[in-house]
């Protein structure tokens, strides 16, 4: 997979990709990752990339000729299956969505900022719109680090047990079950009998179980979708 990031901020967002999971994914090869800084391709001398906007209000709108700019020469490269865009009124992220994407080849993200983009972006170049959830950051990074790291980690082989992803929460729409390690005894908390049994079906039973219970407790939403 190969995802191509268009940000103003490209520095508030290396870091994520500079360490444990994502970095091994990088390092395997298993996925690409390019920043591409929209002030590069910003307009005259001071590579101008916002403005006022049209009919009076607050706040800067982000101009579509340098993103134009540097989606259509991404696009003269290779194909892209989607062009993301990072916005609050965007489709909330959820797992589907990251399974989704997990299958897909190449992918834009472009961050917005200030009080967004110029309409004519969105409604010429933007293929799906995305937001992390119902809160306003100050820029389309954070949502684009947490979209990545989410699609990332369900390419196959990024996760060393192959199974892991697949008992996450939210996979099935289920939460996790508790997990427990050693000692199986601190101070006087047990860890549950059945887990120190050995007998796998039983184990798995009591998982499924917790798992439902869990949901019920907490996100009793999420079962009406099953
Ligand atoms: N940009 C600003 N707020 C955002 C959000 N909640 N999700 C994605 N991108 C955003």
């Amino acid at each position: 997979m190969r995802i191509d990031i268009i940000t103003l901020l490209p520095e508030l967002l290396k870091s994520p990709f500079e360490a444990s999971i994502l970095k091994r994914a990088i390092e395997k090869k298993l996925v690409e990752i390019y920043f591409h800084d929209l002030r590069d391709y910003g307009l005259g001398n001071y590579r101008q990339v916002d403005d006022y906007q049209f009919g009076g209000g607050a706040g800067m709108v982000l101009m579509i000729e340098p993103i134009d700019t540097c989606i259509t020469q991404l696009k003269s490269q290779r194909t892209y299956d989607e062009v993301i865009y990072m916005t609050p009124d965007g489709q909330t992220l959820n797992q589907k969505t990251a399974n989704t994407l997990s299958t897909l080849q190449n992918i834009i993200i472009l961050c917005g900022h200030y009080k967004g983009v110029d309409q004519r972006v969105r409604d010429h170049f933007i293929t799906r719109e995305i937001s992390i959830g119902d809160y306003v950051l100050s820029g389309g990074e954070l949502g684009a680090a947490v979209l990545c790291d989410t699609v990332i980690r369900l390419l196959p082989g990024v996760l060393s047990d192959e199974t892991s992803a697949l008992t996450d929460s939210f996979q099935d729409n289920l939460l996790a079950p508790p997990v427990y390690t050693r000692p199986a005894l601190y101070k006087e908390w047990q860890v549950p009998e059945i887990l120190l049994s050995g007998n796998t079906p039983k184990i798995e039973q009591w998982r499924e179980e917790k798992a439902y219970e869990h949901t019920l407790n907490r996100r009793p939403d999420l079962l009406k979708d099953k």
